[in-house]
């Protein structure tokens, strides 16, 4: 258990704020969930609640870097509010330079003096300047402010074999050749270390438009040539891990290919992961809904839409376990989220939107499917971090609000890491307008300190429901819940807090825990 769960915990059972929702409305029937405690199941990889942050619209520029000389409190550049919320919620890994962007990107021009350094263009992004003021040692930077892993994605679209490689040795050579000296020179003497290499980004279309078989070919180049020579990376345990790219969302020619590629690959290469991308794009691309201003229509079928996250992994594992049925290559959904209509007055090409209720159990649901599958999920990277697609954070100027997508992975941390253990229910369904989806999702995981917690979300947007659980051993249920008045509630700066969690107490008695769940509810709790 992290400081800040002990810490609410605590405060809580002090204060006796411990929230027991009004179950006023008319109740859906109970849910009775079996928990399997006696079958654990895989470790969840705490990098499967990464981040992915790209140039684009303000998800860098104003998101994360102000610059030094900025009014906005920062660090050697870095604004000091955001780092600060990105600790809280303990992220991994943060994704980078694209995306889209990233088979644009050529690392030199993001190194040296800034005064030095050449403005490009965004040509996929709303075709603005990009500075090159957050390169590499300042996204080094800001990993080591936040305490995450580096998933750099490198440029096989637009760039060389030779460019990637020795981007990678400066990233990672200790040895004092003349690139390491020139990251020493940039003041930073020690060797960096990246945990995940991605082999471009959507080769299918953006990333060079290559067919999976001249894909195949390029990236096994680059899976040979981009090494990293980081000392303290050489063992198995520790080695960086590459992903190539795979599955889009709907087609699986990629899939196919690499992994064939992989099985037959000859000593000179190898991959540890590959890479899915899925959206949640309701009513279809190209995104033409709001992410306000909507009803419970629009939200069942966003439910509907988002829940198909399932069948795509599982389309995708069944033609990985043909060529890797021992799960040596790991599947990254390393792109995912909803993907609304730019804010009206918005630069369509900077991806911003609102974020919501809506979003927050959208949330909830993927990262349920993502631990139901950790034996072969072991990676995703929600897009995108800051102000672009569904966000942790919204920025306005020196203002920033965190949103009930950041208040989810908030409350998901005793996740990371933990020990799936299976979970059964009948959630029963909830319609709307023709849309059926389930109606209550849960997990359970034992964290790394053998801690069982329960994640309980009520999908019914108008009516309260109740998840029981027979434990023997429990006495007590602590956590947070997350709701909301509307569907469509939504944090802002006038009212950063109109979607926030409350402190939670499930009913224990008799062995049996019992959680009431709010309409369009997400709950976490800890059972002692
Ligand atoms: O996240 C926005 C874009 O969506 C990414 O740049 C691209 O990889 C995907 O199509």
């Amino acid at each position: 258990m992290t400081k800040r769960i002990r810490g609410l915990l605590a405060c809580a059972a002090l204060t006796g704020m411990l929230a027991q929702p009004a179950l006023s409305q008319a109740t859906s029937a109970p849910v009775a969930i079996a928990i399997d405690t006696a079958h654990p199941g895989p470790k969840i990889s705490r990098d499967i609640f990464g981040q992915f942050a790209e140039h684009l619209g303000h998800g860098i520029y104003g998101g994360i870097w102000v610059g030094p000389d900025s009014t906005i409190p920062n660090v050697r550049g870095i604004r000091s509010d955001v780092v600060q919320a990105l600790r809280a919620i303990e992220v991994p890994n943060v994704r980078w330079p694209g995306g889209c962007f990233g088979d644009n990107y050529h690392w030199r021009n993001g190194i040296g003096p800034q005064a030095q350094r050449p403005a490009t263009l965004n040509p996929d992004w709303g075709g603005v300047i990009e500075p090159n003021s957050f390169g590499t040692d300042e996204y080094f930077d800001f990993l080591n402010q936040i305490g995450a892993d580096a998933f750099i994605s490198e440029n096989i679209g637009s760039g060389t074999v030779s460019e990637a490689a020795d981007w990678f040795e400066y990233m990672t050579s200790a040895q004092p050749t003349t690139l390491a000296k020139q990251r020493a020179a940039n003041g930073h003497p020690a060797a960096y270390k990246v945990k995940y290499l991605g082999l471009g980004n959507e080769s299918w279309g953006c990333g060079g438009a290559m067919s999976p078989e001249h894909y195949v070919e390029e990236m096994k180049q680059y899976a040979h040539y981009t090494r990293n020579y980081n000392p303290d990376q050489q063992k198995p345990e520790t080695a960086m891990k590459r992903i190539a790219v795979g599955w889009d969302s709907g087609n699986s020619d990629y899939t196919e290919a690499v992994m064939q590629a992989w099985k037959n690959k000859v000593w000179s290469w190898d991959l540890e992961g590959l890479s899915l991308h899925g959206y949640t794009v309701t009513g279809g691309w190209p995104p033409h809904l709001q992410s306000t201003g909507f009803g419970d229509a629009q939200y069942a079928q966003t439910v509907q839409a988002t829940l198909k996250m399932k069948d795509w992994i599982t389309k995708q594992s069944a033609i990985m376990d043909k060529y890797d049925p021992d799960k040596k290559v790991a599947l990254f959904v390393d792109e995912w989220g909803d993907w609304w209509a730019p804010t009206p007055g918005t630069n369509p090409g900077f991806l911003q939107q609102q974020n919501t209720m809506l979003d927050a159990i959208v949330a909830s649901l993927n990262l349920n499917i993502f631990m139901r599958h950790a034996d072969r999920v072991r990676g995703s990277n929600i897009a995108q971090m800051i102000n672009v697609l569904q966000a942790m954070i919204l920025t306005d100027g020196p203002k920033m609000v965190l949103t009930p997508t950041y208040h989810v992975y908030h409350m998901y941390v005793p996740f990371h890491d933990a020990t799936f253990v299976p979970v059964s229910f009948d959630g029963g369904t909830y319609s709307n307008g023709g849309v059926t989806v389930p109606r209550v999702d849960a997990v359970a995981a034992r964290d790394t300190a053998g801690h069982l917690w329960i994640e309980a979300t009520n999908v019914d947007p108008d009516k309260p429901t109740t998840v029981t659980a027979a434990i023997p051993s429990a006495h007590s249920a602590v956590g947070q819940v997350l709701t909301a008045p509307a569907v469509d509630s939504y944090n802002s700066v006038a009212h950063p807090a109109a979607v926030a969690p409350a402190p939670y107490r499930g009913r224990v008695s008799g062995g049996k825990v019992t959680l009431d769940l709010p309409p369009k509810s997400v709950v976490v709790v800890q059972v002692q």
